[in-house]
């Protein structure tokens, strides 16, 4: 089931950002994440998935500054389909805020990275850490 999230399902969101074994969180950028994901819950959407009586995963947007905050999936849930179900919603939080197009940075060699390719965004350029800077019109 898809669903918005409430602040009761914070913490297992928080789980499975740290279960995942790419693009992991690093100590650097908690406290980053956190004030973001304060902002997001008072005033947008965690969508996620629930399966088995738990969220399994989520994909959130920033409608401040038109990025896809996070696209996380357990690793027991990989590979069903569900971040392709997910994203969408993101996207279109995005496009509803007024964006015309959508951006990401993701680790490159990732299934991330492959996903993305495969799902219609295109590189945009790298940061200095080598994250790849991904774009995709809404
Ligand atoms: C990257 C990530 C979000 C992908 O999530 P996912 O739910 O596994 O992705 P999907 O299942 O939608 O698509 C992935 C694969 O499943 C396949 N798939 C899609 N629907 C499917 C279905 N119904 N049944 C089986 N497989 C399916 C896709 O073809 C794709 O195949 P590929 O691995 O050969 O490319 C997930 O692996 C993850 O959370 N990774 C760690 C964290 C991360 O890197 N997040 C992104 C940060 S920017």
């Amino acid at each position: 089931m898809i669903r918005k999230a409430t602040l009761a399902d914070r913490p297992r969101i928080t789980e499975v950002r740290h279960a995942v074994r790419e693009n992991r969180l690093s100590p650097a950028s908690v406290a980053k994440v956190d004030t973001t994901a304060d902002w997001i819950f008072a005033n947008a959407a965690f969508w996620v998935w629930e399966e088995a009586g738990a969220v399994q995963g989520f994909a959130v947007a920033d409608p401040r500054d038109g990025t896809i905050f996070g696209l996380f999936i357990h690793p027991d849930y990989e590979g069903r389909g569900i971040a392709r179900a997910l994203l969408p919603l993101a996207c279109e939080d995005l496009r509803a805020a007024g964006f015309a197009e959508a951006a990401l940075t993701t680790d490159p060699g990732t299934r991330a990275e492959r996903f993305y390719r495969a799902n219609g965004w295109r590189e945009a350029g790298r940061r200095d850490n080598g994250e790849i800077v991904f774009r995709k019109p809404l």
